[in-house]
């Protein structure tokens, strides 16, 4: 079972051991040539909450079972207050098992109760299944070159 909580320190020796150690998910997170690098789990918290104060967003987890295997975040956008621009990733074992999908319908869940008329997000071109994760939970799409960018109504 899929379910996602505020992150917690206690959450954090599991995802920053994904995030220093998955080389597949690397490459969506750093880019092809990116390098991966070792985050302890102090780092990994550090930068959530540093992430979520200059954006006035909130960071989540991704729970197995409760067990972590990704996170989900989300942040107003600067020109639209009824806007949520969310990322999320899971580690690469856990691909292709609709989790992505679930975590996402969670997360918008949340946000319809807190009265956002819509999500949206960025997803490279190269990079599929987001986009799909994205299209399985009703978005349309805007695109540029090199992005689409997923818009979800909220009714
Ligand atoms: C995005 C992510 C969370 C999706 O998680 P997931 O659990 O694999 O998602 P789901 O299983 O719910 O759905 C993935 C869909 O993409 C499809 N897909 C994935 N790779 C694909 C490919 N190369 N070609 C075609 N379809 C592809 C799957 O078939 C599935 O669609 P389907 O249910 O219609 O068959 C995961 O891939 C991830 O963490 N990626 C790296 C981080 C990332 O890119 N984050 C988004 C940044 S914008």
């Amino acid at each position: 079972m899929i379910s996602i909580e505020i992150i917690d320190r206690k959450h954090c020796v599991a995802l920053s051991e994904i995030i220093s150690t998955d080389t597949e998910l690397a490459k969506y997170l750093h880019g092809p040539d990116g390098e991966i690098k070792r985050v302890s789990e102090y780092e990994f918290f550090e930068t959530c909450k540093k992430w979520e104060h200059k954006k006035g967003g909130y960071c989540y987890v991704v729970l197995l079972n409760g067990d972590p295997i990704g996170t989900v975040s989300y942040a107003p956008l600067k020109d639209n207050a009824e806007a949520a621009g969310v990322g999320f990733y899971i580690a690469s074992p856990y691909w292709g098992k609709g989790y992505g999908t679930k975590l996402l319908k969670e997360m918008i869940d949340i946000l319809k109760h807190k009265g956002y008329k819509y999500v949206t997000g960025s997803v490279p071109k190269g990079n599929i299944a987001p986009k799909r994760v994205f299209e399985k939970c009703g978005a349309e799409f805007k695109e540029d070159k090199s992005r689409y960018y997923p818009i979800i109504r909220l009714q």
